[in-house]
């Protein structure tokens, strides 16, 4: 049986398909697409192709000018060939079964460098996220996949210390923490390369990490941007702490010892702009889930880094669960910074302190 997803006609077989997951795919293709607008050019290396329905989507939908297409499980290597075989045969692209940290030394070998790296690994993405650079154009992109939900979210401290270098400690924001030790790794492993990245977009879909991002010549990993998350269990207050003051962490709301996680990527989640084009893009191509799920990413944009769960507000203020739409306008019309997350649909973002927002949904539950 033949399926379709956006303009990609494909069989499945035995391949790793979830049709679920076409919000990612989504993404990547209008990410790409921008960037093909702004270049002129696109050359897609996707190291670990299931079916190929991305490489076929980043062809015929993002405009891909040349694509190698690698898979390394030999038992579905046909099915690949069959998938691509039109892409192949009118000289858009090739396809080989390798190990994904050998196509990317390789293409590193020969300095045939790619404007789109797109690696969706199943469980970390430890090992590919210093190799993945090494195949990448500076000025393109990486579009790379976590599935491993556990060491991020603080019940593997070690492990996320042996995949990150990072101790990550459980809070209610965790799911925000996942990306942002992703995005903390790819700095540091650009930075001693004596390169940067540039986030392009963040997302935490099912259970799963994806982030997309640049990269840049200048450095960008600094003290400010990469450092520490506390929460205090006692009041359910965030702080940031900066190198420099680890000595000295107390909850600034009550004095209480904070939980430390990190180091991790503090910076923005997304860029802005490009997330604008993409959402306009979406609309051309008449794509509303997108344009929504967009317009909620753009808006979290340059919010602190984490979340307050609505469920932990009602819980701390010993109350009902506040309404998410309503919490956020009465922090706004008092001044503080409010959002929706994308995160978690249940949650906000906001600057104001966890007392601010007991109180303010004390006040709007009425
Ligand atoms: C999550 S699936 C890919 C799904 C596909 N990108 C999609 O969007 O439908 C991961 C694929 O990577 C392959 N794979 C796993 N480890 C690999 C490695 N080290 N090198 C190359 N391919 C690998 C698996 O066989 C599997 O087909
Ligand atoms: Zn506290």
């Amino acid at each position: 049986m033949t399926n379709q997803e956006g303009q990609a006609r494909f069989e499945i077989g035995k391949a790793f398909y979830r049709p679920q997951g076409q919000v990612v795919r989504d993404l990547g293709v209008l990410a790409a697409a921008v960037y093909r607008q702004d270049t002129g050019r696109l050359r897609v290396l996707e190291a670990m192709a299931g079916c190929g329905v991305r490489s076929l989507r980043y062809r015929l939908e993002s405009g891909a000018d040349e694509l190698w297409v690698n898979e390394g499980n030999p038992e579905i290597l046909s099915l690949v060939r069959e998938n691509l075989a039109e892409v192949v045969g009118l000289g858009w692209g090739r396809v080989t079964q390798k190990d994904a940290l050998e196509v990317f030394f390789d293409a590193y070998n020969r300095r045939d460098f790619y404007d789109l790296v797109d690696v969706d690994c199943f469980g970390s993405a430890s090992p590919y996220l210093s190799s993945c650079l090494w195949a990448t154009k500076i000025g393109g992109l990486v579009y790379i996949t976590s599935t491993d939900g556990r060491t991020v979210a603080g019940k593997q401290p070690e492990k996320s210390l042996a995949a990150y270098g990072a101790y990550a400690r459980s809070h209610p924001a965790v799911h925000e923490q996942g990306l942002r030790l992703l995005l903390g790794s790819l700095q540091r492993e650009a930075a001693a390369k004596g390169l940067g990245i540039a986030p392009v977009f963040s997302l935490f879909w099912a259970g799963t990490y994806r982030v997309m991002v640049r990269l840049v010549a200048a450095e960008s990993l600094t003290a400010a941007n990469y450092g520490f998350l506390g929460y205090c269990h006692s009041c359910g207050n965030y702080q940031l702490v900066s190198w420099r003051y680890l000595g000295r962490v107390v909850c600034g709301e009550d004095g209480e010892n904070l939980v430390l996680s990190g180091p991790m990527w503090l910076g923005w989640l997304h860029d802005r702009p490009f997330l604008t084009r993409m959402q306009a893009l979406a609309h051309q191509w008449q794509w509303p889930e997108r344009v929504t799920l967009l317009e909620i990413m753009a808006g979290e944009t340059d919010f602190p880094p984490y979340f307050y769960p609505l469920g932990e507000i009602g819980r701390r203020g010993k109350m009902d669960i506040p309404k998410r739409d309503y919490l956020i306008s009465s922090l706004q019309n008092q001044g503080f910074r409010a959002t929706a997350t994308h995160i978690n649909p249940q949650a906000i973002k906001t600057d104001a302190p966890i007392r601010a927002i007991v109180a303010a949904a004390r006040q709007s539950s009425g």
